[in-house]
């Protein structure tokens, strides 16, 4: 069988991790969040205060070690052994994550371990430029979007399963905030790839989706749909 790389991108809330999840669990693929990856190292930049010098975190002593494991329907991330798989998620690292993931050489080193990591094939990988610059050369790629309200509430709706205090509105403003500093940066800033499938997920369920994009996959896989 042929073992293909998909890359899923899209805006925070778009549908990204559900859809990827799903779709390398019925592909039996590997499934990589590299949203993660870019929270953990702004957990190091918090930890570390250095906040205002980012860029150090790139020198050789301090670069960040991630591994990611997939437990329980979740991914599970590990920043120099230690499990920041819930840290990484709160409203701290939400406020500055953009602003650390616009460092350009943060942004390649993450990218160099992304390519590592998706080298094996058989990979389903999120993110904002995993097909326009991580993958360029991805078998599939979808761009998925939808409308900031059903973002936000789906984000709301998350964080609330976790037990984590967050106000709608909050989570709104920094939905708009994140994307608008991550389309706009100077350093792989989050696009629609030219040969990018786009779906908006506003109406669509998770269902229909995944089987799209599986579909899609079986065909690039050259095997009959589902
Ligand atoms: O997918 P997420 O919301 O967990 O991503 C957190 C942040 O990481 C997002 O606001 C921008 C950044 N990011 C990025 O710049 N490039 C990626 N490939 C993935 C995430």
């Amino acid at each position: 069988m042929k073992k293909i790389i998909i890359a899923i991108d899209g805006p925070a809330g778009s549908g990204k991790s559900t859809t990827a999840k799903l779709v390398a669990q019925q592909l039996g693929f590997l499934y990589i969040d590299t949203g993660a990856m870019y929270r953990a190292v702004t957990y190091m930049a918090i930890q570390n205060n250095l906040l205002d010098d980012t860029y150090s975190l790139t020198d050789d002593d301090k670069k960040a070690k991630i591994t990611l494991s997939y437990e329980n329907d979740c991914t599970k991330v590990s920043l120099n052994n230690e499990d920041v798989t819930e840290a990484i998620r709160n409203p701290e690292i939400n406020a500055n994550v953009s602003f650390v993931s616009a460092i350009g050489p943060i942004r390649e080193e993450m990218i160099r371990q992304q390519r590592e990591m998706g080298s094996r094939n058989g990979v389903v990988m999120e993110g904002r430029d995993i097909g326009t610059v991580v993958f360029p050369d991805a078998d599939l790629k979808v761009f998925m979007v939808a409308a900031l309200q059903t973002r936000a509430q789906r984000r709301f709706e998350e964080l609330t399963l976790h037990g984590k205090k967050a106000a709608l509105l909050d989570v709104m403003e920094n939905l708009e905030t994140r994307d608008s500093i991550d389309s706009s940066r100077e350093v792989n800033p989050l696009m629609k790839a030219a040969d990018a499938i786009e779906i908006d997920t506003t109406h669509v369920t998770i269902d229909n989706q995944v089987s799209l994009i599986v579909n899609l996959a079986k065909k690039k896989m050259e095997l009959p749909d589902a």
